[in-house]
């Protein structure tokens, strides 16, 4: 960060903030390569990201076939746009790499164990996966930053958990992994401008603030605005999300599929009678 050291000020990085406040997520494709130069730039911003305990406690799953892509389009809740991306990135919280580690210098055994006095664990638990599923999810948006700030699109897709034991096939994901997040990029087909996001009863200073019919009928009201022409009468927001994604057929697979994946992260086998 440019700074003088003599006042301790620090100079705002306006580009960065710049950067973030255009971005919006990209469903549209140009047909135009990505360079070798934006992949770099894209996968070095997601390394530079924090890791609790610079344990990068993840992998990049870096997805440039097209059959691959294809069948990601099918697996993540049949999302076409998937396929006529020309770069996905499956970002895998991964813990296999820290066993896999214990094992090979040797603290898995008896003797360490006895010599250090710690019990031999070579399991993972929901501790575990709080500080790596950050570890994963931080890196990811690294990398959405970087890749706007390269002149690259990018657009989430949160449903790379569903349909835990083909994707688990498809990419080779072993015990204590879980592909948490993925992200699809290329060169935008055109201009986007930046999606409005509603703010109201987002930021709650010093303690919790339950929301109070006042503070909903506003956020209610804040959301119909942007969802305009959609919203024909209050609330439509609200009940939209209800019935097109909290009572889906695609949320309930999610959820399904999000125990398989918690019972792999244990070791315990994707599916209980594994
Ligand atoms: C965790 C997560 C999962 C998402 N999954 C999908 C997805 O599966 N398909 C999709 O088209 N967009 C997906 N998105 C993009 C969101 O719909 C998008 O971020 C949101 O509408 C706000 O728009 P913006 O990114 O343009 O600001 C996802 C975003 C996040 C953060």
């Amino acid at each position: 960060m440019a700074s003088d050291m003599t006042t301790g000020e620090c100079a705002w990085q306006h580009d960065v903030l710049d950067v973030i406040d255009a971005r919006s997520s990209t469903r549209k494709f140009a047909e135009v390569e990505v360079t070798d130069e934006q992949r770099q730039a894209v996968l070095h911003a997601a390394s530079r990201a924090p890791s609790a305990g610079a344990m990068m406690m993840y992998s990049i799953i870096d997805i440039r076939q097209q059959e691959t892509l294809d069948r990601l389009s099918v697996l993540c809740d049949n999302q076409p746009f998937i396929a006529k991306a020309p770069w996905a990135l499956v970002f895998v919280v991964d813990y296999c790499k820290w066993i896999d580690l214990f094992e090979h210098v040797g603290c898995l055994s008896e003797e360490f164990a006895a010599e250090h006095g710690c019990e031999p664990r070579s399991t993972c638990g929901l501790g575990d996966l709080a500080i790596a599923a950050q570890d994963a999810i931080i890196a990811a948006q690294n990398a959405v930053i970087a890749a706007e700030a390269v002149g690259l699109g990018s657009c989430y897709i949160g449903d790379i958990v569903e349909s835990a034991e083909e994707v688990a096939e498809l990419l080779g994901l072993p015990a204590h992994t879980i592909p948490l997040s993925m992200v699809v990029l290329g060169v935008p087909h055109k201009e986007r401008p930046a999606t409005p996001h509603p703010v109201e009863n987002l930021v709650m200073f010093e303690r919790y603030r339950r929301a109070d019919a006042a503070t909903m009928d506003a956020q209610v009201a804040e959301m119909d605005a942007m969802f305009r022409p959609h919203a024909t009468e209050a609330g439509a927001r609200v009940t939209d999300i209800y019935t097109r994604k909290h009572t889906s057929a695609f949320m309930a697979e999610m959820n399904r599929s999000m125990e398989c994946w918690l019972r792999n992260w244990r070791g315990e086998g994707l599916n209980a009678d594994a």
